[in-house]
């Protein structure tokens, strides 16, 4: 293989960039095959020493350079594989290149590239050099200047970043229009969009009297479907001005959704680009899951405006910069939005089911990892979701005055500049007054800390003893690790339920919750004045993300689910006991927690969305990844067996739930999705009961008035096995065969049915003429379905599940190696299982790795995971 192929990228190896480029104005001549783009940059070197000057670039024609108007002949440059060198370069000068480029061609969907007849751009993170050469790192800023020249009636609309200065009609049915974006920004969050939309708008006056035209642009049908995300939008600029003072800089903000997009979403400046599954929904195509989702994504792109666009990261070992931060706010956003503690526990998690499965095996990595091949398979859950976990401990330490006078210190002393995590980190250091050199150690250590709590009352003394100790395991290239800073949010409770206070040593005062720092491998806290032996929490609103271990008695976690004043705990107590149950170390408290579970249910219409998490018990993946020797299939029995057990006792009352009628009209908002998600779980919980409800499932999915409840219905009518679930995927089917993203649902419901003969299903939906593999939403909707949500049927004995998966990152590998190399995320776990299926996985991922064709993104993501 050639070098560039194997390439490692190093943290340590970084070095500013040689040259700068200011200005760049890019024309761009449409043409599906045959694009050509003009890019006119304004160039400069940064050292006394002139260096050749390297651009990247990938899948480019070039057409002609000219330096200062003068053309260059082929001595003057090289071309080499992903890279244009220009031999012996003035200090200064403008540099034209012409390229070529076949966006209808592009499968990569990275670059510029057609969706629906559409063109559009992906450029993070190195999609640019797919466009034009270009010093394609995001420590170059650049003001740009964009003329779009197209066909007028095959696409009337032609959209860039920034400003619109310009447009006009051209010869032979063309015209054009030129955007200038007055804000200097990387190549990363370049973007262009031309074609057909339907579009709705609206407008936002900024607190400084700023009037930002808003646009949704959307596929020609779909627009009133964009209501919802509109909503959004104009909320998202709101909180961010409340809560961070921070106001939109554009008199535009666009948004354009596609039907084949990589990823979520995309924060170019000004225009930011969406799959079009987290922009469209309505009552009857999306769920309420999907309207949360569009309310957080939409959010999560507009605050990336200034945590990612106004400050970006100096290099891509910086991604968490931008992403855990712009995660965190997204997160206090829905928070702000919905239920803050129902928000918890849904990223708690989210966080369990992705991140900790990623830091327990072969692709653990840091939030800030210090090596990549290809920085794509980064976007990862420890970047991400570990990342915004890594912020809002900070705040925990510092406090919250602190931690906002460093965010305003961020926003200020950055603002327009590339910035690393120590420069972020530094800001806080400043505003809380001492070092943060051991908190940076949640950037660089992988690995989830494992927590041991024991605890120590004596009654005369009226003294307790909270003793903590921390361990993480070792993880790929990182065998010794070092204690972490870990913040404890600790309450006592009585068995009664009764708030007992104590005084913290080197406290002055008796307080009835400590915020504590474990900061070494163990520690113990002393506390005094305790009147009675408490039940200890240590860990209220999760306040780290931790393992916990904490040996409380069944009796205990009842009255911490019964009393603690923390509602995370309150749902974390009952998880506690079923994962006792499940992993066959308490089995004795399954019918305690069936009763808890109906008391939940008496109390169920103060928070139903509460209540419907309670009743949901810890899902298999979780389960595979806390027991020793995971036997998938056992514990699918015995979690089936406790739920069986929990629905017979309460059938009575969670049958008049699960036939609710559906509330008209329709609302999205989070009290009426709260009470249909209970409804969800009453219907979840009875498909326990095996096929017998089959026909309660059928008239529920029949007078569904919403996506919520019909998706409830089906997911009911798979999980108990009943044969009616055919038929009504068929009658969903015929119903919505018009739908791409309602038939997503439709492939996916059915991967994700822990039925039997679960891979027979799978393989028969890979065959379906619907199944298109140019398309990532509906590949994630059977690949991520079935690996992820399914987990018995992937880890099935005979290895079925693992050559399912792999074949499909086969196929895909060719023409999107960035969604094929995703795909494969499921193999993380592997590990963990018995001799047999290790073997089956092995076998498996090596057949990939043995293909001499196989990309860089993807062999990449094999060779670790095989490691
Ligand atoms: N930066 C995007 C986000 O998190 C994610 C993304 C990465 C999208 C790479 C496309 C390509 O908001
Ligand atoms: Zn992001």
């Amino acid at each position: 293989m050639r070098d560039a192929e194997t390439t490692t990228v190093r943290l340590s190896e970084y070095t500013p960039p040689a040259y700068l480029i200011d200005e760049i104005a890019l024309v761009f001549s449409l043409e599906p095959e045959a694009t050509l783009v003009a890019a006119r940059s304004h160039v400069r070197c940064t050292g006394d020493t002139p260096a050749p000057l390297v651009l990247n670039g990938e899948r480019l024609e070039l057409q002609s350079i000219a330096i200062d108007g003068a053309l260059l002949t082929t001595d003057k440059y090289e071309l080499e594989p992903g890279k244009l060198i220009i031999l012996d370069p003035p200090v200064q000068f403008r540099l034209d290149i012409v390229t070529r480029i076949s966006p209808a061609t592009n499968t990569h969907l990275d670059g510029l590239y057609m969706s629906g007849g559409r063109f559009c751009t992906q450029c993070e993170a190195e999609g640019f050099r797919a466009i034009t050469y270009m010093l394609d790192r995001p420590d170059v800023l650049a003001r740009y200047a964009v003329r779009i020249e197209a066909n007028k009636a095959a696409y009337p609309t032609l959209l860039s970043n920034g400003n619109k200065t310009e447009s006009g009609d051209m010869e032979n049915g063309r015209h054009f229009a030129v955007w200038v974006d007055p804000h200097p920004k990387p190549s990363y969050l370049f973007a262009l969009c031309a074609g057909k939309y339907e579009s709705i708008h609206d407008a936002f006056v900024t607190k400084g009297g700023r009037n930002v035209a808003l646009g949704i642009y959307v596929d020609p049908g779909d627009s009133e479907r964009a209501r919802y995300a509109m909503d959004a939008l104009k909320r998202s600029m709101k909180w961010d001005e409340d809560t961070f003072q921070r106001e939109y800089d554009l008199d535009v903000f666009n948004i354009v959704a596609v039907r084949d997009f990589n990823f979520g979403a995309m924060e170019n400046k000004g225009l930011n680009i969406f799959n079009s599954s987290l922009i469209l929904a309505d009552a009857e195509t999306a769920t309420d899951a999907d309207f949360e989702a569009i309310e957080a994504v939409v959010g999560h792109e507009y605050f990336h405006n200034w945590t990612g666009n106004r400050i970006t990261c100096r290099d891509w070992f910086q991604l968490c910069l931008k992403e855990g931060l712009t995660v965190y706010r997204e997160q206090e956003f829905s928070a702000d939005q919905r239920s803050r503690p129902v928000q918890r526990i849904k990223d708690v998690k989210r966080l369990r089911a992705r991140q900790f499965g990623e830091d327990a095996g072969p692709l653990a990595h840091a939030v800030r990892p210090s090596s990549y091949q290809k920085i794509d398979n980064f976007y990862t859950a420890t970047v991400y979701e570990k990342g915004g976990e890594v912020i809002r401990m900070l705040k925990r330490l510092i406090g919250k005055d602190a931690f906002e006078r460093g965010m305003q210190l961020y926003f200020e002393r950055r603002d327009g500049t590339a910035s690393t995590v120590e420069d972020f980190i530094g800001c806080f250091e400043e505003t809380a007054g001492r070092k943060l050199d051991d908190f940076m150690r949640w950037y660089d250590q992988a690995g989830t800390p494992a927590l041991k709590v024991h605890g120590d009352y004596d009654a005369a003394a009226k003294t307790y003893h909270l003793t903590v100790s921390q361990r993480t395991a070792p993880t790929p290239g990182q065998t010794s690790k070092h204690a972490l800073p870990i913040p404890l949010q600790v309450g006592f409770i009585a068995p009664d339920g009764a708030i007992i206070a104590g005084k913290a040593e080197g406290d002055d005062i008796a307080r009835t919750e400590h915020h504590l720092v474990l900061n070494d491998a163990q520690r113990t806290f002393r506390f005094s004045g305790v009147l009675e032996e408490p039940i200890p929490t240590v860990l209220r609103g999760f306040s780290a993300p931790v393992t916990l271990d904490q040996n409380l008695t069944i009796k205990q976690r009842l009255a911490q689910i019964a009393h603690d004043p923390d509602p995370f705990t309150r749902w974390e107590a009952g998880q506690a006991i079923a994962r006792g149950v499940l992993l066959g170390e308490a089995p004795e408290a399954a019918p305690a927690l069936a009763e808890a579970l109906g008391r939940e249910l008496d109390r169920a219409q103060q928070d139903p969305a509460f209540a419907a998490l309670a009743l949901r018990l810890p899902d298999l993946n979780e389960l595979l990844l806390a027991a020793e020797d995971p036997d998938p299939e056992a514990l699918h029995i015995s979690r089936e067996t406790l739920r069986r057990a929990i629905a017979s006792k309460l059938r009575d009352r969670l049958l008049p739930i699960a036939s609710t009628p559906s509330e008209t009209p329709f609302s999205p908002g989070a009290d009426a999705a709260g009470r249909r998600s209970l409804k969800a779980a009453a219907l979840d919980l009875l498909a326990a009961l095996g096929p017998e409800l089959g026909e309660t499932f059928v008239t529920v999915f029949d007078g569904a008035q919403s996506m919520t409840e019909a998706m409830a219905a089906l997911d009911a009518l798979g999980a108990s096995g009943s044969d009616k679930f055919d038929a009504a995927l068929t009658r969903f089917y015929e119903r919505w065969r018009a739908n791409p993203l309602v038939i997503d649902k439709w492939f996916a419901v059915q991967a994700a049915s822990p039925r039997d003969n679960a891979l027979d299903r799978a393989e028969r939906l890979r065959t379906h003429a619907e199944f298109n593999t140019r398309n990532p939403n509906r590949v994630r909707a059977l690949a991520a379905a079935f690996a992820m949500r399914n987990p018995r049927a992937f880890h099935e004995r005979d290895g079925g599940g693992y050559r399912f998966l792999a074949a499909l990152a086969q196929d895909i590998d060719p023409h999107n190696p960035a969604l094929a190399a995703r795909l494969l995320t499921p193999f993380e776990s592997w590990k963990r299982f018995d001799a047999s299926r290790q073997a089956h996985a092995r076998a498996a991922l090596e057949h990939l790795a043995a293909l001499p064709t196989l990309s860089k993104n993807t062999r990449e993501m094999v060779e670790r995971t095989l490691a």
